[in-house]
C-alpha cells in the first residue's frame, strides 16, 4: 500500500510499504477513506517528538471502512463505517476505567502516527478495535465526523470542560487555530456571555467571528491585557483557554484571568513558561493541563448528528490521499494558504459493501 512515512526531522515521503496485518486478535484493519493532517504532525516533522521514530507512518485522524477484524473483536465487523480517533483505549487499565483514555497504560493512548503506524495511509491496523472505533451513524458523511478524531474533543475536554465554562461567563481563547476555533465553537454549548478570541493573524480572527466569537483582539498590534480589563471592568476573564503552546500566551492567560477564574492550557509546550506566583498566589485561580481523552466523542457525535454542531467549516482544502505531500505543503504554509484543516480523500472502491464507499468520491485538488 501507499503511506506517508516520517524519515526523521524534515523528511517525509509517500512510500510503498507493506499492507498492515492483524497482530493481536483485538485488532481491526481499516481502509482509510478520509484523513487529515494535525499541527502535531508538523511538530513531529520538526523533530519535537522524539518518541516518534523514523519509519513511522504519520497521521492520527481518519474515517474509514473496516476490512478485517481479529477473532476477539465482537462489536465491529467488516464493512462498518468507522471514525478512527487519535486516542486508543485498552478499556482495562486504571486510567481507561476512569475515562482517561489519553493516559492508557495498557498499550493505548495516543499511539497512531506516534508509537505505531498512523492513518495517512491506504490501510491501517487499529488496536483494541472494540473500544477504540466509533461507528458512523447513517446519514453522516466522512467530513461530518472527521474532526471528532482530534480537534473537537480536544477543544471541548481540555479547553471548555477543564476551564469550567458557565452560562454568562466571559471566555478568552488565546490562539485561533483549529483548536482555538473548536474551543470557541464548543464553549457556546454552555452559553457564555462573551467570547473574545486573541491571535496574531487577522485571517484567523475573522474565522473566530464566523464560529461564534463576540469580539477579537490582535495581540500583535493591540494591548490584549488593557483591552480585556476594559471589557471586564478591570476584573479579568472567567475562563482563559491557552490554545497556542508558547510561554507568552500561557503567561498572557495568567495575566487576564479574574480572581477565582480558570486557566485551561491546551497548547503543547516545548519550552518552560514562567508562573508568576508573586501576583497569582492571592487570586484563587485554577490552572489545568491535559491530553485529550476523547471520552466526549459520543456526546459530540450526537450533537453533530442533531446538527447542533457543524464542524464542516474547518475543512478549507481538499486533496486526494495520493497527494498527501502536497497537502502537507499547503497545511504547513497556513499563513499564506489560510489552511485550517486539509481533507485527504481516498479513491472510492466500488467493490466494498454498498452502504460505504460511493458517497465519498470528493473531487481531488485544492478547493
Ligand atoms: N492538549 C492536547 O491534547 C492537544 C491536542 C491537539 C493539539 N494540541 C495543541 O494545541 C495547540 C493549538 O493547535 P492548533 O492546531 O490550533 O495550532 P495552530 O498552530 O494551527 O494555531 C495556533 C494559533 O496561535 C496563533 N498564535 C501563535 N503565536 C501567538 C501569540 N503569541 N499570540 C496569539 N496567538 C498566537 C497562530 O496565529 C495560530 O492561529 C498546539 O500547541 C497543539 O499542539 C493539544
Ligand atoms: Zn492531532
Ligand atoms: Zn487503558
Amino acid at each position: 500500500m501507499k503511506a506517508l512515512v516520517y524519515h526523521g526531522p524534515g523528511q517525509r515521503s509517500w512510500d510503498t510499504v507493506p499492507d498492515p496485518t492483524i497482530l493481536e486478535q483485538t485488532d481491526a484493519i481499516v481502509r482509510i477513506d478520509t484523513s487529515t493532517i494535525c499541527g502535531t504532525d508538523l511538530h513531529i516533522l520538526k523533530g519535537d517528538v522524539p518518541t516518534c521514530k523514523p519509519g513511522t507512518i504519520l497521521g492520527h485522524e481518519a474515517v474509514g471502512t473496516v476490512v478485517e477484524v481479529g477473532s476477539a473483536v465482537t462489536n465491529i465487523v467488516a464493512g462498518d463505517h468507522v471514525l478512527v480517533s487519535c486516542i486508543t483505549s485498552c478499556a482495562r487499565c486504571r486510567f481507561c476505567k476512569e475515562g482517561r483514555y489519553g493516559q492508557c497504560t495498557g498499550g493505548g493512548g495516543w499511539i497512531f502516527g506516534h508509537t505505531i503506524d498512523g492513518l495517512q495511509a491506504e490501510f491501517a491496523r487499529v488496536p483494541f478495535a472494540d473500544t477504540s472505533l466509533y461507528k458512523v451513524p447513517e446519514g453522516l458523511t466522512d467530513e461530518d465526523v472527521l474532526f471528532l478524531a482530534d480537534i473537537l474533543p480536544t477543544a471541548y475536554e481540555v479547553g471548555v470542560l477543564n476551564g469550567g465554562v458557565q452560562p454568562g461567563d466571559t471566555v478568552a481563547v488565546v490562539g485561533a487555530g483549529p483548536i482555538g476555533l473548536a474551543t470557541i465553537m464548543t464553549a457556546q454549548l454552555f452559553t457564555p456571555g462573551h467570547i473574545v478570541a486573541i491571535d496574531l493573524s487577522d485571517a484567523r480572527l475573522e474565522k473566530a467571528l464566523e464560529v461564534g466569537a463576540d469580539s477579537t483582539i490582535n495581540n500583535g498590534r493591540e494591548d490584549a491585557v488593557a483591552m480585556i480589563m476594559e471589557l471586564t471592568n478591570g476584573l479579568g476573564v472567567d475562563v482563559a483557554v491557552e490554545a497556542v503552546g508558547v510561554p507568552d500566551t500561557f503567561e498572557l492567560c495568567t495575566e487576564i484571568i479574574r480572581p477565582g477564574g480558570h486557566v485551561a492550557n491546551v497548547g503543547v509546550h516545548g519550552h518552560s513558561a514562567t508562573l508568576h506566583l508573586e501576583t497569582l498566589w492571592i487570586k484563587d485561580i485554577t490552572i489545568t493541563t491535559g491530553l485529550v481523552d476523547t471520552k466526549t466523542t459520543p456526546q459530540l457525535l450526537k450533537l453533530i448528528q442533531e446538527r447542533k454542531l457543524d464542524p464542516s467549516l474547518f475543512a478549507t482544502h481538499r486533496f486526494s490521499l495520493s497527494d498527501t505531500e502536497q497537502a502537507y505543503d499547503t497545511f504547513a504554509a497556513a499563513a499564506e494558504t489560510h489552511a485550517l484543516k486539509v481533507v485527504l480523500t481516498a479513491e472510492p472502491v466500488p467493490a466494498l459493501p454498498a452502504h460505504v464507499g460511493a458517497a465519498k468520491a470528493e473531487p481531488a485538488g485544492v478547493s
